[in-house]
C-alpha cells in the first residue's frame, strides 16, 4: 500500500479531530470544569455510558472534571408513582418536606450512586456528595422570581471549597443538590443553580450545562432559533421573557460568569459526546456565554 493509500486508509479526518483538540487539551490541563448533568442526557441509556466514557478522558487529559447533577424527570416519576402533586413555579419545583424526602432519596440514593457507579467502570474513582457530606452545602431558603412561596427550595450559601479540592485530586467529584440551613432542615437545590454555586467557589475554568435541547433558544418551540453566543448583559437584558427552566439556568449562566467562571456553556445532552464536541472541537454545538464576546 502506498503511503497515500495508508493515508485514506487511516481516515485523515480521524488525525485532523486529534489535532484539532491538540491546542484545546494544552489550554484546559489542570484546570477545573464544573459539569451539570441532568435532562436528557440522564435518561437514555447509551447516552450515560457516552457521558461516563466523556467525563473519565477529561480526567485523564489532565482536566479536574466535576460533576454536579440533577435528576428532575426522576423526582417526577417518583412523585407520581406515590400520588404525591408536582408544581413548578418560575422553573423551580415547589417543595413540601414530603417533596424534600423524595428528591433526597432519589437523588443522593439511586442517581448520585448510578453516577458514581458508571464512572469507577469506565476507570476513573469518583466520589458521591450531597450538600449535606463534610457541610459541602450551606443553604438558605429561596422564594419564585415573583416571590412567592414555593416551600424548601434552597439557595446555596456557602460552598465548603477544601473539602472539594480535597477530593479532586484524586476523584471524581459527584455532587447531588440538595441541602441543609444552619437549623438542620432540608432543602431541594435546583442544580442548576447548584452548578454555579460550585463553579464559582472553585474559581472554575468553565461550567457546562447538559440539558434536553440544542442551547437558549429565541424560540422555545424553534429547535432551529439556537443562540449560539450571548454576553452576560445580553442575557441579562432577555431575562423578564424567560420562562420554564431555561430561567434558572440563564440565572446559573449570569452568577457563574459574574463570579468569575470564564464562559458558561448549555448543551445538547441528547447529541452523543456534545461535552468532547464543546470542549475539544472548533465547532461549539450549543450556547456559549461569556462576559464579552
Ligand atoms: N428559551 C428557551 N430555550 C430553550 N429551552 C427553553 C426555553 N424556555 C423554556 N425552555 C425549556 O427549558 C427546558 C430545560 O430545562 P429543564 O429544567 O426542564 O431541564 P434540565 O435543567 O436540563 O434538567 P433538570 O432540571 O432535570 O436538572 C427545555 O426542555 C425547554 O422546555
Ligand atoms: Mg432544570
Amino acid at each position: 500500500m502506498s503511503i497515500d493509500e495508508r493515508r485514506v486508509a487511516i481516515g485523515e479526518d480521524r488525525i485532523g479531530t486529534l489535532l484539532e483538540a491538540l491546542p484545546y487539551i494544552r489550554e484546559f490541563h489542570g484546570r477545573t470544569i464544573v459539569i451539570k448533568y441532568g435532562g436528557a442526557a440522564m435518561e437514555d441509556p447509551q447516552l450515560r455510558e457516552d457521558f461516563a466514557r466523556d467525563v473519565v478522558l477529561l480526567k485523564y487529559v489532565g482536566l479536574n472534571p466535576v460533576i454536579v447533577h440533577g435528576g428532575g424527570p426522576e423526582i417526577t416519576s417518583y412523585m407520581e408513582r406515590l400520588g404525591m402533586p408536582v408544581e413548578f413555579v418560575g422553573g423551580l419545583r415547589v417543595s413540601n418536606p414530603a417533596t424534600v424526602e423524595i428528591a433526597k432519596m432519589v437523588l443522593v440514593g439511586k442517581v448520585n450512586k448510578d453516577i458514581v457507579l458508571r464512572l469507577n467502570r469506565h476507570g476513573q474513582p469518583a466520589v458521591g456528595l450531597s450538600g449535606d457530606d463534610g457541610n459541602l452545602f450551606r443553604v438558605g431558603r429561596q422564594s419564585a422570581p415573583g416571590g412567592e412561596d414555593i416551600g424548601f427550595v434552597g439557595r446555596i450559601e456557602r460552598v465548603e471549597v477544601d473539602l472539594l479540592h480535597h477530593i479532586a485530586q484524586d476523584y471524581i467529584p459527584v455532587i447531588a443538590s440538595v441541602g441543609a440551613d444552619r437549623e438542620g432542615n432540608s432543602y431541594n437545590v435546583n442544580a442548576d443553580d447548584a452548578a454555579s454555586a460550585v463553579a464559582r467557589a472553585l474559581g472554575a475554568y468553565k461550567v457546562l450545562f447538559l440539558t434536553d435541547v440544542r442551547g437558549w433558544l429565541r424560540d422555545p418551540g424553534d429547535p432551529e432559533s439556537l443562540i449560539s453566543e450571548a454576553t452576560a448583559a445580553e442575557v441579562q437584558e432577555a431575562m423578564a421573557t424567560i420562562v420554564g427552566g431555561m430561567r434558572p439556568k440563564l440565572q446559573a449562566c449570569l452568577d457563574a460568569i459574574h463570579g468569575g467562571v470564564g464562559n458558561a456553556y448549555i448543551i445538547d445532552g441528547r447529541l452523543p459526546h456534545s461535552l468532547l464536541l464543546e470542549l475539544f472541537t472548533d465547532a461549539g454545538t450549543g450556547t456559549k456565554i461569556g462576559p464579552s464576546r
